[in-house]
């Protein structure tokens, strides 16, 4: 695979306007989501489920890729046609989830390191025959008392390294994602240096590793305070400290920067990436690859009525979808 080809295929993922939609929640992951709702965590349910939010129509408008979990790469419309052909056929790349979760990293308490590696090559050959144009890779950074400690710090940015040069060789963009989860009392300063340090431990790694960063993906958090801080940033806080920080670590040569939502609510999502959009240009593109920020509203329809709020549930896809292309261009109005 050249580097042309990946660099064309990352360029696309963060296309003006466009983002991505995240729906790679593992089978376990997508149970507690099923169980707020109230819907039965089943294959043929999960499927269904995909089905809705990948057929909404004229969803190429705003998004360039979606996310899968490997079932779902497999998987296909209630006619037959498989899901990764109809996402190409629609303009939307395909990708896939690759990592297969946090573990807890031996001796350090609190602290996780994602697994996935053996075998990873011969399943990527697989993707690719499948239709998967990029891969995530997701690991974990907690903040608490003494943590992140710089041991599982260097772990994780290993195994990113290690995946993101393995989907390379294979012809898939690695989008890397370290994400520093919003868990805990901590302010946006801590937020700050953790990121700060997990993006530089990163970058290094991706170096000596050989990654070609004209054929990468950034997933990042963004700096906002903890989820129990007695602290809120606002807004315009949250959009300059990740600005800033980003800007610190990650080269110009990235063909692009694509958050994950991490718990924030759909508007806070939507408004801390166009606060940022609107204070750009920036070195590199910045969209949106979010879950929970683009479903959550979606499933809770779905979840009242599968039949009679099918449409109705698309359009929520779809406006946030809108909402979210705007601000990736610094204009959503609110
Ligand atoms: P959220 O936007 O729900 O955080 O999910 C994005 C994602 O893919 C996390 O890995």
């Amino acid at each position: 695979m050249s580097i042309e080809q990946l660099a064309e295929t990352a360029r696309a993922m963060v296309a003006p306007g466009k983002g991505i939609i995240a729906i790679d929640e593992s089978t376990n992951t997508i149970a507690k989501r099923f169980a707020g709702v109230g819907i039965e965590n089943t294959e043929e349910n999960r499927r269904a489920y995909r089905e809705l939010l990948l057929t909404t129509p004229n969803l190429s408008q705003y998004i360039s890729g979606a996310i899968l979990f490997d079932e779902t790469l497999r998987q296909g419309t209630r006619d037959g046609t498989r899901f990764a052909d109809l996402m190409t056929a629609n303009g939307i790349i395909p990708g896939i989830k690759v990592d297969k979760g946090p573990q807890p990293l031996a001796g350090f308490p609190g602290e996780v390191v994602t697994e996935g590696l053996d075998g990873l090559r011969a399943r990527l050959e697989e993707y690719y025959k499948l239709g998967a144009r990029f891969a995530k890779w997701r690991a974990v950074i907690n903040i608490g008392e003494d943590i992140p400690t710089g041991t599982a710090i260097e772990a994780n940015s290993h195994a990113l390294a290690r995946y993101a040069a393995l989907c390379q060789e294979q012809g898939l963009v690695p989008m890397v994602e370290p994400e520093v989860i919003m868990d805990g009392a901590h302010d946006i300063d801590t937020c700050y240096e953790v990121t700060e340090v997990v993006l530089r431990s990163l970058f290094g790694s991706l170096y000596e590793f050989n990654v070609m960063l004209e054929g990468t993906i950034l997933k990042a958090s963004m700096v906002i305070h903890g989820t129990e801080s007695a602290e809120k940033a606002s807004r315009e806080e949250v959009a300059a400290a990740t600005l800033r920080c980003l800007k610190s670590t990650v080269p110009a040569t990235l063909p692009g920067i694509v958050f994950l939502s991490g718990g924030q609510s759909d508007e806070d999502a939507t408004a801390h990436l166009d606060a940022m959009n609107k204070a750009g240009p920036h070195p590199w593109p910045l969209s949106f690859s979010y879950g929970r920020a683009m479903q959550q509203a979606a499933l809770k329809l779905w979840a009242q009525d599968m039949q009679g709020n099918y449409g109705k549930a698309q359009e929520t896809v779809f406006a946030r979808a809108r909402d979210n292309g705007l601000a990736a261009l610094g204009q959503w109005e609110g």
